[in-house]
């Protein structure tokens, strides 16, 4: 099994190799490709991955290349974790937003159509090339925004699944609130990526008792602190919201937040200046316990569970992922792009059914549907009045002032990565 990381030189790849070394009878990998334009990174970021994989006895080799067509040329799978511009765009998109009282954040709002902007049109690209170089070859897309990305890619033909860590990562820690094996708890996990409820906790997989409503009399302090949502909002809600949905049930107080300190990106930025140093380090040949601070936590393990279900029909029969929704939220059109349950295998991903969803929900993800749908026709045909279009699109835009203002930020800010503009 060959498997190619596109955005190889991430200072998350050492978190998916140690997934892979650990995980190997989950997934046989015996060929990891790391690809990324900057060489700086690969040279440092290859050779720890060869010693976290001869640390742990994985036979596989491992092997580093600017080339991405060489790169994915035979591969089963890609496996998609870039970021255009980098840490340094990310950062814009966390600012400018605030100028007009609007939330600054990579995927959520403004910020995230900056994005989409950014990667649509080069990932579209990387995977024309998968497809003429591997055409069979399973794309597996981590790349941000998941949801408009993933939605791109299955409306342009491409064999693609989308994945988030936010499922896998509130699965652990309800398991360890309710002192359970994460395995054997089944989330019933409902919206758009980072926009979704759980809206039960089930013991056993589908069909399980729920124990959602044991999970929030005995620990429902916990999961709100977590959340940074106040208890009294999830026991009226009765679900539990990821804690993307702060960034709408409490706009302001974030906005008001995050005029006080430092960016996220900023302190990605200087984690990755402190990760890459210990990288470096010959003796290093394990994931550094750094890395657990950034917001990837689990990514390996979905990742690892993903490729083995998608290759070989192994790994966890139901998975979190995002995919095509053909009617299975009905109040949304059958090309939006959705996270739920579905039953992974080597013909892709189904989604479970799910039951009826409260409107209290359905209405916001209808609502930033039809954004991700403007976002992506912007993303793909340029022009500033699409831009417009999918900013008074979002929920929390909506005001045409806003709307206007930002539209002339997100350009002003993004030019250089716009072919359009
Ligand atoms: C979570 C999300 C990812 C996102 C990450 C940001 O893991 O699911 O989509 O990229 O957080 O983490 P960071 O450490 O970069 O802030
Ligand atoms: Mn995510």
């Amino acid at each position: 099994m060959k498997l190619t990381v596109v955005g190889g030189g991430s200072t998350y790849t050492p978190e998916l190799v140690d997934g892979f070394a650990r995980l190997r009878d989950v997934f046989p990998l015996t060929e990891l490709v790391l690809t990324d334009p900057a060489t700086d990174r690969l040279d440092l970021i290859a050779p720890l991955s060869r010693r976290i994989f001869a640390r742990r006895g994985h036979p596989g080799t491992i092997t580093a290349t600017t080339d991405l067509d060489a790169a994915v040329d035979g591969a089963d799978a890609v496996l998609l974790q870039l970021r255009v511009g980098g840490q340094a765009a990310r950062q814009q998109d966390e600012t400018w937003p605030l100028e007009c009282g609007c939330v600054g954040q990579e995927t959520t709002g403004a910020g995230g159509l900056a994005k989409a902007l950014r990667t649509v049109p080069v990932v579209l690209d990387i995977a024309d090339r998968v497809r003429r170089a591997s055409p069979d070859a399973w794309i597996i897309d981590f790349t941000n925004p998941v949801g408009i990305v993933t939605r791109a890619l299955l409306r342009a033909g491409h064999r693609a699944v989308g994945l988030c860590n936010v499922a896998i990562g509130l699965q652990r820690k309800f398991a360890a609130r309710l002192g359970t094996d994460p395995a054997g708890l089944h989330l019933d996990h409902v919206g758009l990526n980072h926009l979704t409820w759980e809206t039960a906790v089930r013991l056993g997989g589908p069909g399980g008792e729920d124990v959602l409503p044991r999970l929030l009399a005995d620990h429902g302090d916990e999961v709100a602190a977590d959340l940074r949502l106040p208890r009294a909002l999830l026991d009226r809600l009765g679900v539990v919201p990821s804690y993307y949905l702060r960034y709408y049930y409490a706009h302001d107080e974030v906005v008001r937040d995050l005029r006080t300190k430092p960016s996220r990106a900023a302190e990605v930025a200087d984690m990755e200046r402190r990760l890459l140093a210990l990288y470096a380090d010959p003796a290093l040949d394990e994931k550094p316990a750094l890395l657990a601070r950034r917001g990837g936590a689990y990514y390996s393990e979905a990742a690892v569970d993903l490729a083995a279900a998608l290759l070989r029909g192994a790994g966890s029969p139901h998975q979190v992922v995002n995919t095509l929704n053909n009617g299975t939220l009905p109040f949304l059109p059958d090309d939006a792009v959705i996270e739920v349950q579905a039953a992974v295998g080597p013909k892709g991903a189904a989604p479970l059914p799910v039951a009826p969803v409260d409107p209290l929900l359905a209405g916001l993800m209808a609502n930033v549907t039809a954004y991700e749908d403007l976002a992506l026709e912007a993303a793909l045909h340029g022009s500033r009045t699409r831009v417009f279009r999918a900013l008074l699109a979002h929920p929390l835009i909506a005001q045409y002032a806003y709307a206007e203002q930002l539209t002339d930020a997100l350009i002003a800010h993004n030019r250089e990565h716009l072919a359009w503009a």
